[in-house]
């Protein structure tokens, strides 16, 4: 290690500093559970040093070794060169306030929907009674296992066509004892014949074919399957939408998020009530559909989603 660095760099908020700075003269994209320079610094630092994520700000201030700067500049590199999502160095990601295993087996959790599942999904559930819920495209697991960990009673089933994904899904089962939490291979609901939930939650692939060529090289770590979703990235957001109601108890509701195919969707189906979810940070392309609503116009939902791949 440069031995000037390795002098002036003393403190954990020295490391912290000096790494976001490094970020962001480098031009890094934060699009992975944290959305800027410092908040990847610190994450990337703290576990270098094996120190906990929330540490008290009072040991910024303590002073750290040599070989523990060497293993946090390491860090900062790979980051730096190779454009490693900080999770995938770390091997964990924050969802919910659940620390998961994150690896390139599937997608770094960072979806919107934690909100809705930390406050219980209110005002969208009201006092309607729920007893099964489906995670659809469940990938890490992260939602399915948030839900089961904040409902103990509820019995919820996490779904994802990838092999890869399903394990990873699993080693996060037992990390956070979600025994409530049952994991199945399916392409969208054709493994879930005959099966019927109160609430279905899904965080589908929806970015469109030119958007996910384009994406930044961060991105390039993730499975592809995880994120494109046909020209207007709606391709399987549609079948979800004609599918649900076939899977949804009568009072059921389907919360789906598009991201930015929200747009697209809004355009082909101008006359489906469907509420968008002002999240703390404001809209974020995450709807909340009622069952009766999908039923009314499942005729034009599906011929959109059939006119599909
Ligand atoms: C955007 S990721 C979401 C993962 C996770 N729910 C989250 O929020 O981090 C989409 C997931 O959908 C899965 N997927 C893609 N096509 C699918 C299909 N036809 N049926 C089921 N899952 C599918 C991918 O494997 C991926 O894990």
């Amino acid at each position: 290690m440069d031995t000037e660095l390795a002098t002036e760099l003393q403190t954990i908020v020295d490391l912290i500093r000096y790494g976001a700075s490094r970020f962001n003269a480098n031009g890094l994209t934060f699009g992975h559970s944290y959305d800027n320079a410092l908040d990847e610094a610190t994450q990337l630092t703290l576990h270098a040093l094996h120190l906990p994520h929330d540490l008290s700000p009072v040991y910024g201030q303590s002073r750290v070794t040599l070989a523990e700067k060497e293993e946090v500049l390491g860090l900062f590199l790979r980051r730096i060169e190779e454009r490693i999502p900080a999770a995938y160095l770390t091997g964990e990601a924050w969802f919910a306030g659940l620390s998961f295993k994150s690896d390139q087996r599937a997608l770094v959790p960072r979806s919107p929907i934690a909100e809705l599942i930390e406050n219980g999904f209110q005002p969208w559930l009201g006092d309607r009674e729920v007893m099964r819920t489906l995670d659809l495209c469940t990938g890490s697991g992260c939602i399915a296992i948030a839900m089961a960990h904040y409902n103990p009673e509820w019995r919820v089933d996490g779904a994802d066509i990838s092999d890869d994904a399903l394990a990873l899904a699993a080693e996060n089962k037992q990390r956070l004892h979600a025994d409530n939490t049952r994991l199945l291979k399916s392409d969208l609901f054709s493994g879930l014949q005959g099966e019927h939930y109160d609430l279905i939650v899904t965080n589908p692939p929806y970015v469109t074919n030119d958007e996910t060529d384009a994406l930044p090289k961060e991105y390039s770590f993730e499975p592809d399957l995880g994120l494109r979703a046909g020209d207007d990235g709606l391709d399987l957001a549609l079948k979800i939408l004609r599918d649900a109601p076939l899977h949804l108890s009568q009072k059921g509701l389907l919360v789906c998020e598009v991201g930015e195919s929200e747009r697209a969707l809004s355009a082909l189906l101008p006359e489906l009530s469907l509420a968008w979810v002002e999240f703390k940070v404001g809209q974020m392309g995450v709807f909340v559909a009622e069952r009766a609503d999908l039923v009314l116009h499942s005729k034009r939902i599906t011929k959109l989603a059939d006119a599909r791949r």
